[in-house]
């Protein structure tokens, strides 16, 4: 391997992707695992020919976007009002640079708009419209809102909408199956992507932690790399993917660390949810307390990939 940072030692490169974290059902399982196979395929196809960690986690998400599988682009829930609404972040642990975006309804792929807006702007983070129209002066494409909708999710909508019951009840218990990728390059450096639909029937304008950095996302080549993923209100209360990195700082490794944090957020909040952390060399973590977590990694050369059952009698 290279070893263009010059530190004694070969860098390995890493990546870990998730498809969401939440109850999966036996029937969606082989396609989320499939499709996280393949975005890892792909990320790794990137590092591997010396592509960057921000290159490797943007072509992963990609694909997760891509899949209808996943809430994530093609396959997103609908809010309450029957529309799609889009959230990412990617973040550059070199030098701690990031963009986001909120609640575009029109970009193809987010993560491509958030990479945008982090090396093209002066801004970290673009909403709505503004973001739509920065999307359509950088040549990105757009597709119709109507054109992220998969059956699965109108015939969903269908059934909440008709059994009638006030908006804040029916989006309890769905947690959102956010993606997420994170990756070390053969330069020793770190990024992370995260991108989301939500949550099922959230209320028009709702934000989830996906886009808020330290929430759904950080990296820093100083600690590690981590995606999260389920309830946004209770993830971002523990600033969950920060926390995260905080316990690599002080020593942890990415398994203690990823354990600790949803032990956090098991003990502080009422949400669950899943994380994927990758430490500064590489060492992997995965860790959740919902039912499942989707996800693949490479390890030596091979894709590993999954749906991790909670363990029963298990209490994060
Ligand atoms: N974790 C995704 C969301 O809550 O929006």
């Amino acid at each position: 391997m290279l070893n263009p940072g010059g530190r004694g030692k070969s860098i390995l490169p890493a990546l870990i992707v998730h498809g969401g974290a939440w109850d999966i059902p036996e029937h969606l399982q082989q396609d989320s695992i499939e499709g996280c196979r393949k975005a890892t395929r792909r990320g790794w196809e990137v590092l591997t020919l010396g592509g960057s960690a921000v290159d490797a986690v943007e072509a992963a998400v990609r694909v997760l976007e891509d899949d209808p599988t996943f809430d994530a682009g093609q396959g997103a829930v609908l809010t309450c009002a029957g529309a799609i609404e889009l959230d990412a972040i990617i973040m550059d642990g070199s030098d701690l640079n990031l963009g986001a975006v909120i609640g575009v309804q029109r970009v193809r792929n987010p993560v491509t708009l958030a990479r945008v807006v982090m090396t093209e702007s002066e801004h970290a983070i673009l909403a709505g419209e503004g973001a739509e129209a920065f999307a359509k002066r950088s040549g990105l494409d757009l597709v119709p809102n109507s054109g992220f909708a998969v059956e699965r999710e109108k015939q969903r909508w269908q059934a909440k909408r008709a059994e009638g019951q006030p908006r804040e009840d029916l989006s309890k218990g769905h947690p959102g199956d956010t993606v997420g990728a994170v990756a070390l390059d053969l330069s020793g450096h770190l990024a992370v992507a995260t991108s989301t639909g939500g949550t099922f029937y959230k209320h028009p304008g709702r934000v989830g932690d996906s886009p808020l950095v330290g929430c759904g996302a950080y990296a820093d080549d100083w600690s590690g790399a981590v995606s999260a993923t389920g309830r946004g209100e209770s993830l971002m209360r523990v600033v969950i993917s920060k926390s995260v990195c905080d316990l690599m700082y002080r020593g942890m490794t990415a398994q203690e660390a990823a354990d600790a944090g949803i032990g956090l957020l098991a003990r502080r909040t009422p949400g669950q949810g899943g994380l994927i952390v990758l430490g500064k060399r590489g060492d992997i973590g995965i860790a959740h307390n919902t039912p499942y977590l989707a996800h693949a990694y490479v390890k030596g050369n091979e894709i590993i990939g999954g749906v991790l059952k909670i363990p029963d009698g298990r209490h994060t």
